[in-house]
């Protein structure tokens, strides 16, 4: 492994005091997830995945790609942990697979399951990284959706039981957990568009399962505090949760109109409830041709609210939108995730005219600054962590090195409008670079590398990118320089 004297950026242990410091407490990490690194997809009894079944269906991702041999990781955990490490990681945030533990969705664990997440957490307790799971990231049991998937309320109750699994396993040695990833992806790129597993295009059953999510979080978060509180030990739950700020495109009425109605639908529907245990009224008036929002029972509300100890923001770029079809864009809405059309007729998303990454994101971290005190002026107190932020490139490797100097401006900026959200109040607690290495991108396939590290998947050889020696200097020193 390079030694630290010799990494492309100099010595990274020697360098100045950092010009902007975060506080001394902040938490620095690199994030992952099951599906897109893991590999050996039947391996020890894993189940199939709603994720397996959409990749072996044509036309569904690009280029035919699968869940193997992604990074391989399910193999090489303890060399990327070692990687980690020596790039002074300080919190790895990753995902458990739930078809790993159990393969159906219900009934008895799989021991070698649970003992893979064992080894990975014990693996990084050693390496002094603090493990920072989140039990879903997007990979759902295909027998679960054979039942109905997330619009079937019981699937909030199977996920109880998965976390209460998981738990037991693996709460002696982990504070700090999230139940979700991205829940507006899991229901909306899910069942509304389709573009994402397991490629649903029914509006009615979006929202269904937006609520069911929610009530996953709260009843394995009662279930996660439960055991907690049995056993003398501290618990923090969140949800990491892709907010994002959304703007009109002019000032006019139709455009502010416009962007209050996707910010309902892609930010408040998450956070209202999660919150403050109720659901915006616009929301519901917004979508009431689609749905009464009958599947809210009693008591939902409460079991959703009850146990939320702080929130991830998954941040990638802001929105701009219109209520005016002349102004351009298309009628794919962020993401996507709205066609077809959630109370979201007549909208369209603006391009904007900004450098892009390569998944032709707009780049503007003036958004996440946004985002941050926004989040923090209507939730004052709530802990926010950036559970995600990064950008997509095309690397090269040359000469054994990826010189990303792209990818180094995205993150530098955005770190730095995180820093300027400290400035201002926020309760930033830390931030996470997605991601750790190159992986699997979902219905892009692996033709979009993300990563901080790159991989490549013939060879499996890992080759630390520029952007990750700077990081690795920012997480050593505490702040950014220059
Ligand atoms: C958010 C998702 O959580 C992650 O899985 C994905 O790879 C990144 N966005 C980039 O699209």
């Amino acid at each position: 492994m390079t030694s630290q004297s010799t990494t492309p950026l100099g010595n990274l242990e020697e360098t100045p005091k950092p010009d902007i410091r975060f506080p001394s407490d902040f938490v620095w990490g690199v994030a992952t997830a099951s599906f897109q690194i893991e590999g050996s997809t039947t391996a020890d009894g894993r189940g199939p995945s709603i994720w397996d079944t959409f990749c072996a269906t044509p036309g569904k991702v690009e280029n035919g790609d699968t869940g193997d041999p992604a990074c391989d990781h399910y193999n090489r955990y303890r060399d990327d942990v070692a990687l980690m490490r020596e790039l002074g990681v300080g919190a790895y945030r990753f995902s458990i697979a739930w078809p790993r533990i159990q393969p159906e969705g219900k009934g008895t664990p799989v021991e070698a399951g649970l003992d893979f997440y064992d080894r990975l957490v014990d693996c990084l307790l050693e390496a002094g990284i603090e493990p920072w799971p989140t039990l879903y990231h997007w990979d759902l049991p295909q027998a679960l959706e054979d039942a109905g998937g997330w619009p079937n309320r019981d699937t909030a109750k199977r996920f109880a039981d998965y976390a209460e699994i998981v738990y037991r396993r693996l709460g002696d040695r982990i504070t700090n957990w999230n139940t979700l990833n991205e829940p507006w992806c899991s229901a909306f790129l899910g069942y509304a568009s389709g573009v994402h597993a397991p490629g649903r295009q029914e509006p009615a059953a979006a929202l269904a399962a937006a609520h069911h999510l929610m009530l996953g979080h709260g009843l394995a978060a009662a279930v996660m505090r439960d055991l907690a509180g049995q056993a003398g030990r501290s618990v923090r739950i969140g949800v990491a949760h892709n907010q994002t700020t959304v703007r009109p495109y002019t000032d006019s009425e139709a455009d502010r109109d416009a962007a209050r109605r996707i910010d309902a639908l892609r930010n408040r529907i998450f956070t209202e409830p999660l919150v403050k245990g109720r659901y915006p009224e616009d929301l519901i008036e917004d979508v009431a041709a689609v749905t009464d929002y009958s599947f809210v029972q009693d008591g939902d509300l409460k079991t959703i609210s009850a146990n939320l100890d702080m929130m991830g923001v998954n941040f990638y770029n802001p929105s701009w939108v219109s209520g005016n079809r002349e102004n351009g864009g298309s009628d794919r809405l962020p993401d996507e995730g709205y066609s077809p059309s959630v109370g979201s007729e007549h909208v369209v998303e603006v391009d904007p005219g900004l450098p892009v990454t390569a998944m032709g994101w707009p780049i503007d971290p003036t958004g996440l600054y946004d985002t941050l005190t926004r989040l923090a002026n209507d939730y004052p107190g709530l802990p926010l962590y950036i559970t995600e932020n990064g950008a997509a490139f095309e690397d090269k490797v040359v000469d054994g090195a990826v010189h990303d100097t792209e990818r180094i401006a995205y993150l530098d900026s955005h770190l730095r409008a995180a820093h300027a959200a400290i400035e201002a109040g926020v309760p930033l607690k830390g931030y996470f670079a997605w991601s750790f290495m190159d992986n699997f991108e979902w219905a892009l396939g692996y033709g979009k590398r993300f990563g901080i590290v790159h991989v490549d998947y013939e060879s499996q050889t890992r080759t630390v990118k520029d952007s990750g020696w700077w990081y690795s200097r920012v997480m050593r020193n505490g702040g950014i320089f220059g």
